[in-house]
């Protein structure tokens, strides 16, 4: 008799990447109860707006999803080197739950992809597409705005307002995020996303220096 259990995919992808979250806060502030878990709101909000794109696009939801949750479930423990370790992590992980062993190399390869703020060569395979075009989205906008703001407050170290808004100001990849985006749904709300964070920069930097008051 086979006394293997085999665990449901979603929750077990979830737990494993949610127990990273917490490994990283471990690390970087030597205890799990910061106000603000960025890593978390960061892959949720990958997930969901990788299943978005998946329904808009016809990428395979099962695929991304699951690529979705793990892509960064090995950013903390390698660095620059988390989507290679990223993907061999899914290899490893995926074949003791129930997802679709024909769909785990789709997930390996979109992990893999994901590397790099903009891109030189667009990626050609649409799952990889998508997860790509999902984590860059996160991190333009105001979501990334908010992420950011919670993360830098979490920390230990003194923020100011204005080394906040210096620190995004500085941000002058975003451009080139939005030109690298590879399906159009992502393009067009790259663009919309872009335009709103410098606004609320702009707005944010009249408030405080008094510009408004005429
Ligand atoms: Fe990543
Ligand atoms: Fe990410």
């Amino acid at each position: 008799m086979n006394d293997v259990t085999i665990i449901p995919w979603r929750n077990a992808a979830r737990d494993h990447m949610h127990a990273a979250t917490l490994a990283e806060l471990h690390g970087r502030h030597g205890t799990e109860k910061v106000s603000f878990n960025y890593r978390w709101e960061h892959v949720t909000t990958v997930v969901t707006l990788a299943l978005r794109l998946a329904e808009l696009t016809g990428a395979d939801a099962e695929t991304v999803e699951a690529a979705a949750w793990l892509h960064d479930v090995c950013k903390f423990s390698d660095g620059e080197h988390h989507p290679q370790a990223g993907a061999a992590y899914a290899r490893a992980f995926l074949p003791t739950t129930d997802f679709p062993p024909g769909k785990i190399d789709a997930v390996a390869a979109a992990i893999a992809d994901h590397m790099g703020l903009w891109r030189e060569e667009p990626l050609t395979v649409l799952e990889s597409q998508v997860l790509w075009d999902a984590d860059k989205l996160a991190k333009i906008g105001l979501t990334a705005v908010f992420h950011w703001t919670g993360g830098a407050l979490a920390g230990e170290r003194m923020h100011t307002l204005e080394r906040l808004i210096h620190r995004a100001q500085a941000n002058d990849w975003l451009p080139k995020t939005v030109a690298s985006m590879h399906t159009a749904p992502a393009r067009k709300a790259a663009e919309q996303r872009l335009a709103a964070y410098h606004a609320l920069y702009e707005a944010l930097n009249k408030e405080l220096t008094g510009a408004d008051l005429l």
